[in-house]
């Protein structure tokens, strides 16, 4: 399994760390969004890592920040079912996928959003602004309703995410932005060895169902559900087993695994994510993305596909033929 070290620091540039500005502004590594080396390889995770601002670094006077962060942070409060603003979302918050409000490494981070949006996306096949970005998630991963790009909440949303990331450099993807991309297994992810995965490290917090558990104030979730009818849409990022692995691996369980020290092999990592995306979840109809089919990434599991791959396949792999066959990358 272990091949060649992945080059992934391709920009050593300038540095975007903020909690102690010392005298270290050098060795710093920012990764290139680009991924050709060998899929098998781990990630170097060695070097500078971004991680961003703590939020008692917000000042009272940067409201718009602040009520952003709140909203990211406590997004059941104001737009779940209960909500106080409008009950537009399934009650799960946004900080449930990017952890500690997108400044953990490999933690969903919101690092790279301020230096790269606007951004060309090949899933809507359209120049995204930053706003756009954000109701991709609330209507999928919130399987909810947009929010006006004009409103308040938006403002201080945009307002949070360009506040974590001012000091990445424009068009930097710093190291540790986003999800990590762990290595291919050489067979397919395995949802019954997942099932097993889930019982011994998940359902003590997420359930046998994979449900919510809702909060004591009755408003949201103390665990976020991981599938059923308030998690997140079949159109989610998460719901790709790329991308479920890689945020599992590093991230949970919440408080006990980082990408430092993680619980789940890779292998547990791929199976478990396998299992969780065989189970239900709300239904989000797709026909207007990847309009250029070709794009469309090696494990997303709805056709019509380029390659002659089953959907069975593209869901769960293997991975490595898809990829070899269409020279595709992981995006
Ligand atoms: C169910 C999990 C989940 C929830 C909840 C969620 N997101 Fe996301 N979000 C993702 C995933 C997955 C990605 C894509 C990460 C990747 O491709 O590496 C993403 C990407 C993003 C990006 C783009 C990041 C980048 O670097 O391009 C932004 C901005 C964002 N989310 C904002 C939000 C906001 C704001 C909310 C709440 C209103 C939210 N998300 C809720 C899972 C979630
Ligand atoms: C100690 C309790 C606990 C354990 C054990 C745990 N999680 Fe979580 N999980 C959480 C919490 C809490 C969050 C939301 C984090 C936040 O909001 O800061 C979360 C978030 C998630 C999310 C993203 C949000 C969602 O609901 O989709 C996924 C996926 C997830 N967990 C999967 C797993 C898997 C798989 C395991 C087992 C390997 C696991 N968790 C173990 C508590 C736990």
């Amino acid at each position: 399994m272990k091949a060649k070290q992945q080059s992934y620091n391709a920009h050593p540039i300038g540095s975007c760390q903020k909690l102690f500005i010392v005298g270290w502004m050098l060795a710093l590594f920012f990764s290139s969004c680009s991924n050709n080396a060998s899929h098998l390889s781990p990630i170097d995770t060695t070097g500078y890592v971004w991680y961003g601002w703590n939020h008692y670094q917000l000042k009272e006077t940067d409201s718009a920040e602040r009520y952003g962060y709140y909203l990211i942070t406590n997004t059941a409060y104001y737009w779940g079912p209960k909500g106080k603003l409008s009950p537009i979302s399934n009650g799960m918050n946004c900080q449930n996928c990017h952890l500690e409000a997108g400044i953990i490494p490999w933690g969903n981070n919101f690092s790279a959003v301020a230096a790269t949006y606007p951004k060309f996306r090949e899933r809507s096949g359209a120049l995204e602004s930053i706003e756009k970005r954000v109701n991709d998630c609330i209507e999928r991963s919130l399987n909810g309703k947009a929010v006006d790009s004009a409103s308040k909440e938006m403002k201080a949303i945009v307002a949070y995410l360009k506040w974590v990331g001012k000091e990445v450099p424009r068009g930097r993807k710093p190291k540790g932005s986003g999800i990590m991309d762990i290595p291919f297994l050489e067979r397919a992810a395995d949802a019954t060895k997942g099932k097993k995965v889930f019982i011994n490290n998940c359902q003590r917090c997420h359930g046998s169902n994979g449900e919510d558990q809702l909060n004591t104030e009755g408003y949201g979730y103390t665990y976020p559900p991981v599938w059923g009818g308030n998690s997140f849409n079949t159109g989610a990022g998460l719901y790709r087993v790329s991308k479920l692995a890689g945020y599992i691996k590093n991230n949970m369980p919440v408080n006990e695994a980082s990408y430092l020290d993680p619980l789940l092999t890779d292998e547990e990592a791929w199976d478990v994510a396998a299992f969780i995306a065989s189970q239900p979840r709300p239904v989000k109809k797709l026909t207007t993305d990847w309009p250029r089919l070709s794009a469309k990434p090696f494990d997303h599991p709805f056709g019509p596909y380029t390659d002659s791959f089953s959907e069975q396949q593209h869901k769960y792999g293997p991975f490595l033929p898809i990829v070899a066959a269409g020279g595709k990358r992981r995006i």
